[in-house]
C-alpha cells in the first residue's frame, strides 16, 4: 500500500514543509470500531453557521463548532464519516471514486439537521434538512490522509432545491443557510494504522506559490 502515498507524499514534500510552519491543528476526533481499534481519523478546526430567514428576515443563526464536548464522530471505516453536534445536526464527509475526467477519489460534504432542534420555537418544522457543499474536493488514496490548512468558507446548497423554494422564500415560509468554515482539515475515512495519519497529501499546491508572493 505504502507506495503510492509515499510517492504522492513526495511530490508534495515542498508544500508539506511549508504547512509544517502553520500554528495550530484543529481537534482530534477517532472513528473507534467494537474491537476498539481506530480506523478513521479527523484533525479539524471548523464552524457551521445555520441560518433561519422568513423572507429576507434573518429569523434565528445557531453557530456549531469542534470543541463542543457533547460533539462525536461516526464512521464506517470505509468511505463515511461525521461529527455530530447536539441536536442532531451533523458534518457528512463522503469519499467515492470517480473515473471520469480521471480517475480519482473525491469528497462529498453535506451538512444534515433538523430546525426545530437547531432553533428552537420559533422555528417549527422537524423535517430533516440536507444542504451539500456545491464543489467536491480531489484527494489522494485512501490510505493517504487529506491535509489542508488553506480556509475554506463555504455557503451549501439545499440538496434537491426546487423552484418551490424560492416561491416559498418570497411568501414568507421560512427557508435556511449553511455556511461552513474550515480553517484546518486532516482526515482518512479508512485504512488508518496505529492510530496515525497515512502520509498527508496537500491541498491545492498553489499555496506554496500565494505563499511565496
Ligand atoms: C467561526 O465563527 C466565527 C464567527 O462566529 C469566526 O470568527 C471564525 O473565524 C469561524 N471559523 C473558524 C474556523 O473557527
Ligand atoms: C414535529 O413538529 C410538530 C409541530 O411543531 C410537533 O407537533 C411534533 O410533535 C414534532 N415531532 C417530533 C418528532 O418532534
Ligand atoms: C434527491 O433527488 C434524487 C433524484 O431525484 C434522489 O435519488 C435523492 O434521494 C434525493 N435526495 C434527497 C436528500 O431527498
Amino acid at each position: 500500500m505504502g507506495r503510492l502515498c509515499t510517492s504522492l507524499a513526495a511530490a508534495t514534500f515542498i508544500c508539506a514543509f511549508v504547512l509544517f510552519m502553520t500554528p495550530s491543528e484543529g481537534r482530534l476526533f477517532k472513528v473507534v470500531t467494537k474491537d476498539m481499534t481506530v480506523c478513521g481519523l479527523l484533525d479539524i478546526t471548523f464552524n457551521v453557521t445555520f441560518t433561519a430567514f422568513r423572507g429576507s428576515k434573518r429569523l434565528r443563526v445557531a453557530t456549531y463548532d469542534q470543541d463542543y464536548y457533547r460533539n462525536y464522530i461516526s464512521g464506517d471505516c470505509n468511505r463515511d464519516m461525521a461529527v455530530h453536534f447536539e441536536n442532531f445536526a451533523a458534518w457528512n464527509l463522503h469519499v467515492h471514486f470517480k473515473l471520469i475526467p480521471d480517475p480519482k477519489y473525491m469528497l462529498t460534504r453535506t451538512v444534515a439537521f433538523i430546525p426545530n432542534l437547531v432553533f428552537g420555537k420559533a422555528v417549527p418544522s422537524n423535517t430533516t434538512e440536507k444542504f451539500v457543499n456545491p464543489v467536491d474536493t480531489a484527494i489522494g488514496p485512501v490510505d493517504c490522509s487529506y491535509k489542508c490548512g488553506v480556509e475554506d468558507k463555504s455557503f451549501y446548497k439545499k440538496v434537491n432545491s426546487s423552484s418551490t423554494d424560492q416561491i416559498k422564500a418570497e411568501s414568507g415560509v421560512i427557508t435556511y443557510s449553511v455556511l461552513v468554515d474550515v480553517s484546518y482539515i486532516q482526515f482518512q475515512v479508512s485504512h488508518v494504522h496505529r492510530e496515525k495519519f497515512g502520509p498527508p497529501v496537500i491541498c491545492r499546491p498553489s499555496f506554496y506559490y500565494k505563499l511565496m508572493k
